[in-house]
């Protein structure tokens, strides 16, 4: 009864120029593992269940790259969107459509771009999840110790002195704090970081949508009929503009009342930014994370440098910089900044 989707329809703008709408974050192999972050989130999943039971949720523009990192899949293992309406849109619709195939279905919902060091220990914080929501009406997500104040996450607020077995009953839960809040979230304590990793049976899900955002839970809830048959896709595409662009985190996450969390350590790290990737790249004695063969570094240090491996790159008196040089585009960023590349994409973006 266990099925996974990963979302993988992201465009990962923060981890510009290397992570490109024509090929996101998901589908590279940031770190140099030799497989990319997609490759190894299905090789995660396989030991938790039946490969047929894994399905991908993109952008119908990334469909052939899935099937070409992942040719073992069959084609209705990836599912398509007409456009990117963010993660609630991707969560209702993966819902309704198991559903459809199985009442009884237990989902786990997981983003296709993370970092995760020891997956045994991840494979039990899975399974601890799922005895959990199987019999329970709860929605679940997995917490991780936050380290420092990051602002891209989500804070789960969680009452630590109550417990069934490893689940706690979540507080509260706040999508993406301002530096402030997420200062004062730290420093009490309480909280921990969504790993975005979602846990819930069907019905709890499409109870949960129905309650809060229904307008998007009738869409789907209407094209039962249509899943798992040859003219989805096309109802779909008719469905998909009709979609709130919101993400599941504020859609359901912050307002629903039956949310639980198991915390856990399975050496996570959502890769979601250059900073990410510098804390979890090797660095020389000066602290200076280097990928890219020929990276000479004179009197700098903490800095994050990548650069092609073709390509003689030369530093000199630079601190906590990053810099990054691909092809077309070389983007050089002061660290503590880095958070608003995402900000400066869309503005060149609009003025090119
Ligand atoms: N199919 C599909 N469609 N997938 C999408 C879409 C979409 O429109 N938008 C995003 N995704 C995928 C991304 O590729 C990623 O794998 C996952 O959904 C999460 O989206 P992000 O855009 O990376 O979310 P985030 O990192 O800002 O925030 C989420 O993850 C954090 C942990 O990494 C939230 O859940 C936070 O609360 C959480 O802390
Ligand atoms: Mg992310």
């Amino acid at each position: 009864n266990n099925y996974v989707a990963i979302m993988a329809g992201g465009i990962g703008s923060r981890f510009w120029p290397v992570s490109r709408t024509n090929k996101p974050k998901q589908f590279l192999d940031i770190l140099g593992t030799g497989r990319s972050l997609l490759q190894w989130t299905y090789k995660r999943f396989l030991d938790i269940c039946p490969p047929e039971n894994i399905f991908f949720i993109t952008n119908h523009a990334y469909a052939t790259i899935i099937k070409e990192q992942l040719p073992e899949l069959s084609d209705h293992q990836i599912i398509k969107e007409p456009s990117r309406k963010n993660t609630a849109a991707c969560a209702a619709y993966f819902a309704h459509k198991i559903h459809a195939l199985n009442p009884d279905a237990n989902i786990i919902m997981s983003p296709a771009d993370h970092l995760i060091m020891d997956e045994r220990a991840f494979e039990r914080s899975v399974f601890e999840g799922i005895d959990f929501i199987k019999s329970n009406n709860a929605l679940l997500t997995l917490g991780i110790k936050p380290s420092r104040p990051d602002t891209g996450y989500g804070y789960i607020q969680y009452d630590q002195s109550r417990s069934i077995e490893n689940v706690y009953k979540v507080v509260t839960f706040t999508e993406k704090p301002s530096l402030e809040i997420a200062k004062a979230f730290l420093k009490s304590g309480d909280f921990l970081w969504n790993a975005g990793i979602f846990l819930w049976n069907a019905k709890t899900i499409i109870a949960a949508f129905d309650k809060y955002l229904p307008e998007l839970n009738d869409i789907f809830a209407q094209l039962t009929p249509v899943y798992n048959t040859s003219s989805e896709y096309h109802e779909i595409e008719k469905a998909y503009p009709l979609c709130p662009n919101t993400s599941i985190d504020y859609a359901v996450m912050e307002k629903a009342q039956n949310v639980y969390v198991v915390p856990a350590q399975f050496g996570w790290s959502d890769l979601g930014t250059w900073e990410s990737a510098y804390d979890n790249s090797e660095k020389d004695y000066l602290g200076n994370a280097v990928h890219g063969r020929d990276v000479v570094i004179i009197d700098s240090s903490e800095c994050m440098v990548k650069a092609p491996d073709k390509k003689l790159v030369v530093l000199q008196g630079l601190e906590k910089f990053i810099i990054i040089d691909t092809d077309d585009v070389l983007l050089i960023c002061e660290r503590n900044k880095e958070q608003h590349i995402k900000e400066y994409v869309a503005e060149i973006k609009r003025n090119k």
